[in-house]
This record gives C-alpha cells, sequence and structure tokens, in this order.
C-alpha cells in the first residue's frame, strides 16, 4: 500500500521549512506555502534561505518534485490530507504569544475546507490554542465533522535541526480524536516504524532501526504543556548553572567541574549545564515569558519563571562587568568581538546574547571589530557599521590591536584559533570568554591573560608574581 501522504506546511521559517523537507525526505509529498511571494520564489529558484545542515542537499533532491512552494493556501488546503501551521508565534508587549498569524491562517484554511482535513499546530502555541483554532474554522462556518486539529509540537534546534527532526527524542501528538491520531501516526510511520533508518542515504543520527523513536499520543493540551514546560525547564536548567557558575566565581572553583559532578546524575544529566552568557534565540526568551504569562493568567504562582529571565539578564550585565573588570576603564577601548549569532553553528541573531553585548559595549564607549562565520550580514542589518562598529573578514583582523579579545558565540572554530598567531595580534594578550571555548591552562601557557565563565582567572605563566598581565 502506498504510505505517502499529503502535506500541506503553512510557513516557511526555520520550522516550516525543516519539516516541509524532511516529510519529503520521509517519502511525503509536500507543498510549503508561504504568502511572502519573495520568499516563495527565492525557496523555487534554488535558495535555501537559512544555514541549517542537510537543508541544501535536500531541498536540491526534492524542489519541484516531492516539495513544491505556492502562496496559495487554499490551493493547498484542498490538495492536501493534513495541514501543518507552522507560521511565527512571536511575543507581544505582555509577553504572551502573538497568535495574530495562527489566527489568520485557520481562517483561510477554513475558506477552504470542502473534504476531511486535520490542521496540526506545530507553531509553538500556549495552552488552549488548539481549542481557538477549531473555534475560529466552526465560526467560519466549516461543519466540525470536516477536521480536525492536532498539536504535535517541534523540539527542534537550530543548526541541527534536520538531523533533530528526523531523529527526535519523541515525537508527541496531541489529539483528542482517534482518526486525526491515526492520521499522524502514519505521517510518521517510516520513522517510529524503523524504516527510514533501513535506507542507504538516510541523514546520520541517533535512531536506528532497532531503536526507533516513540510516538507519544496525549491530549491536545497536554501536548501544548510539553513543549513550553521543555522549552522553560531547559531555560532552568541554563540559568541554574549560570547562578552556580557565580557562586563558582566568588568562591574560586570551577563550574565545569561541578557541572561534571552533578551532571553524571542520571536523574539530572550532563547536557544544558554549559554556562555562559545567558541563553538567548527566538525560542527560549519568548517560551519562558509566555509560559509565565499563560501561568498568570490562570492563577498560578509560577515566579520561579521570572526568576529564571531575571538570572539571564544579570549574566549579560555581569559579563560587562567581567570586561570592565579585564580592562580597567571601557571608554575608547578597542574590543575585537567574537561572534554574533545566539549560538554557534546558525546564523540567526534573534534575542542574541552576543548583540546585546555589542550594544552594551559600545554604550560604554567601546570601539569594536566583529567577527561571526555567518551571522555578519544579519548582524549589519540590525546593527549597522559606523565609526565605533565595523565587520571584519576573521577572527585574526578582530582582534587586530585590540586591547581584548571578547567571545561571545561558541562557534567551533574559535576553539581551533592559532593562539601564538592571536597573541600577536592582538594589543594586549587579553582574552573574556563568555563561552569557556578554551582550557585556562593552555591558554595562559601562550601568554594571554583568560578570564572565562565560573573558572578562576588564569595569568601568563611567564610573570606569576603579578595577577596583571606582563605586557601591561
Ligand atoms: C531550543 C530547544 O533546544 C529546542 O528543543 C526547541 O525545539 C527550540 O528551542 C524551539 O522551541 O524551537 P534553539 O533555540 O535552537 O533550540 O537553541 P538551543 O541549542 O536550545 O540554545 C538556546 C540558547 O541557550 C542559546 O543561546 C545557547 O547558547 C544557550 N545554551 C544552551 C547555554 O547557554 N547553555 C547550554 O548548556 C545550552
Amino acid at each position: 500500500m502506498d504510505q505517502t501522504i499529503k502535506i500541506a506546511v503553512v510557513g516557511s521559517g526555520y520550522v516550516g521549512l525543516v519539516a516541509a523537507v524532511c516529510f519529503a525526505e520521509m517519502g511525503h509529498d509536500v507543498i510549503c506555502v508561504d504568502n511572502d511571494q519573495g520568499k516563495v520564489a527565492a525557496l523555487q529558484g534554488g535558495d535555501t534561505l537559512i544555514h541549517e545542515k542537510y537543508l541544501p542537499e535536500l531541498l536540491e533532491r526534492y524542489r519541484n518534485n516531492k516539495i513544491r512552494f505556492m502562496t496559495d493556501l487554499g490551493e493547498a488546503t484542498r490538495e492536501c490530507e493534513a495541514i501543518f501551521i507552522a507560521v511565527g508565534t512571536p511575543q507581544s508587549d505582555t509577553g504572551d504569544a502573538d497568535l495574530s498569524y495562527v489566527e489568520a491562517v485557520a481562517c483561510e484554511i477554513a475558506r477552504s475546507l470542502t473534504s476531511y482535513k486535520v490542521i496540526v499546530e506545530k507553531s509553538t502555541v500556549p495552552v488552549y490554542t488548539n481549542e481557538w483554532i477549531r473555534r475560529a474554522i466552526e465560526r467560519n462556518g466549516v461543519a466540525r465533522e470536516l477536521f480536525d486539529v492536532v498539536s504535535n509540537p517541534e523540539f527542534l534546534r537550530e543548526g541541527t535541526a534536520v538531523a533533530d527532526f528526523l531523529h527526535p527524542d519523541r515525537i508527541v501528538v496531541g489529539a483528542n480524536s482517534e482518526r486525526a491520531a491515526a492520521l499522524l501516526q502514519r505521517v510518521y510511520e517510516p520513522l517510529t516504524g524503523g524504516e527510514y533508518y533501513t535506507r542507504k542515504d538516510t541523514v546520520p543520527g541517533p535512531c536506528k532501526v532497532d531503536a526507533p523513536p516513540p510516538l507519544l499520543l496525549t491530549s491536545t493540551k497536554s501536548a501544548e504543556i510539553i513543549k513550553h514546560a521543555s522549552n522553560a525547564f531547559l531555560a532552568l536548567k541554563i540559568s541554574f548553572i549560570n547562578a552556580v557558575s557565580n557562586l563558582c566565581e566568588a568562591t574560586d572553583a570551577n563550574v565545569e567541574q561541578v557541572a561534571l559532578g552533578i551532571g553524571l546524575d542520571s536523574r539530572i544529566g550532563p547536557r544544558f549545564l554549559r554556562p555562559g552568557i545567558g541563553y538567548g534565540g527566538s525560542c527560549f526568551p519568548k517560551d519562558v515569558a509566555a509560559f509565565r504569562s499563560v501561568a498568570e493568567q490562570l492563577g498560578i504562582d509560577f515566579s520561579l519563571l521570572s526568576q529564571v529571565e531575571k538570572i539571564n539578564v544579570e549574566q549579560k550585565k555581569r559579563f560587562l562587568s567581567k570586561v570592565r573588570s579585564a580592562l580597567w576603564t571601557l571608554r575608547g577601548k578597542r574590543i575585537g568581538v567574537l561572534g554574533l549569532a545566539f549560538k554557534g553553528e546558525t546564523d540567526d541573531i534573534r534575542e542574541s546574547p552576543a548583540i546585546e553585548l555589542v550594544e552594551m559595549l559600545l554604550a560604554e564607549g567601546c570601539t569594536i571589530a566583529a567577527y561571526d562565520p555567518a551571522a555578519m550580514k544579519r548582524a549589519a542589518e540590525a546593527l549597522p557599521p559606523g565609526p565605533n562598529l565595523s565587520y571584519v573578514e576573521d577572527s585574526y583582523a578582530a582582534a587586530k590591536n585590540a586591547d581584548a579579545l571578547v567571545i561571545l558565540t561558541d562557534w567551533q572554530e574559535f576553539a581551533k584559533l592559532d593562539l601564538e598567531r592571536l597573541n600577536k595580534t592582538l594589543r594586549y594578550p587579553i582574552v573574556i570568554d563568555g563561552r569557556n571555548l578554551f582550557d585556562p591552562r593552555v591558554i595562559s601557557e601562550h601568554g594571554f591573560t583568560y578570564l572565562s565563565i565560573g573558572r578562576p582567572a588564569a595569568y601568563p605563566l611567564r610573570d606569576p608574581s603579578t595577577s596583571l598581565p606582563a605586557t601591561i
């Protein structure tokens, strides 16, 4: 029996585009709909729009055969069995998710519904959104038996989104109808049944034919809460380790040893215990705020989440103080900045703590030469170059004659820099690392003063008598 399902994905952002490509990779026929004519034309013409591993190859393989791009949601709705909504849910002024795009899509789908369809919310949305989508469609005159609304949250990370989609820890399907649940089970069957992992050309990852991902069937509300609670919990883990790192700094302990020690407890686990300059990106800040807001509206005291946010804000201020502590005064200092993206291996600068820190350093009167392997174009749009801010072609150009080098994003290529060359390039060999990319002993052996997060400061070994670098 042919297992191919006709799927529409609405929205060609990070989630929509990755989902569309991965559904095609799983064997389905996909229409990716976006109301931005420019984006659709770019995708039709071979552009990938976002920096994401495996995306160019898969788009190349499926464009115009298993994936078509169009602006006409009505046509896509009529043609497909399942319509995945993957449009943006930006943060409103009050912290709530702004669901107007989701509502607009639901109403437009309603206008073209003439036979049974399953509408799937894949965007990150607060609890009760599923019910609102259902009501919006009914209000547009569609009979209840013509559709179901399912919640199928996505847990992919930018940079590894394609592999995360095809090798998920779990697939969550929140459905209040057996018919809709059965369709979603068929959509994911190539993964849950293991067949995808028997193919020769699969995207590599942890799932195997004998260890396929589980599909968890829940109610729609539980699925919605699973998504928000997962992101809030991960953000909490990061703020927790950041608070612990501050305690380590105050006591000269080493947060890496502490993280290892607590992470080896299998109930805690080692992941998401990397301290830094705070979490950013298009998801954690927005989702923690939205989850807190949902709790408030329901009269639930979840002030724990406010603390998570507070620690995250403070972490950036602490890092600025750290830069100041290394340089004494900041006005007029020349700083080399490595990293602008919100994390390594992506070109995304949304809610990037690196961008915030660049703004803070500029406000203190510093002159900045910044480099990022992928995010400079976007950064220059958000923060245009000027007399005090330049974007340069590589890490060494950023370091040239700088009073200090500041690392703000965990790109792997920064950890591989030639330390001897870097030392000669900088005016003073001072590195303030917001991502703990270097071993303090190794970098100080190369003559650097090195300040990182939650670890004792390291100083050049050639002058152990003073806490300041010999060159100052
Ligand atoms: C996050 C979640 O990890 C995904 O599971 C989820 O699907 C996604 O949000 C979403 O809701 O769409 P993402 O925003 O791509 O994914 O990035 P992460 O890798 O989770 O990193 C988020 C932020 O936390 C980054 O700024 C990163 O530098 C920071 N982080 C992460 C730390 O500071 N320490 C860590 O140990 C881990």
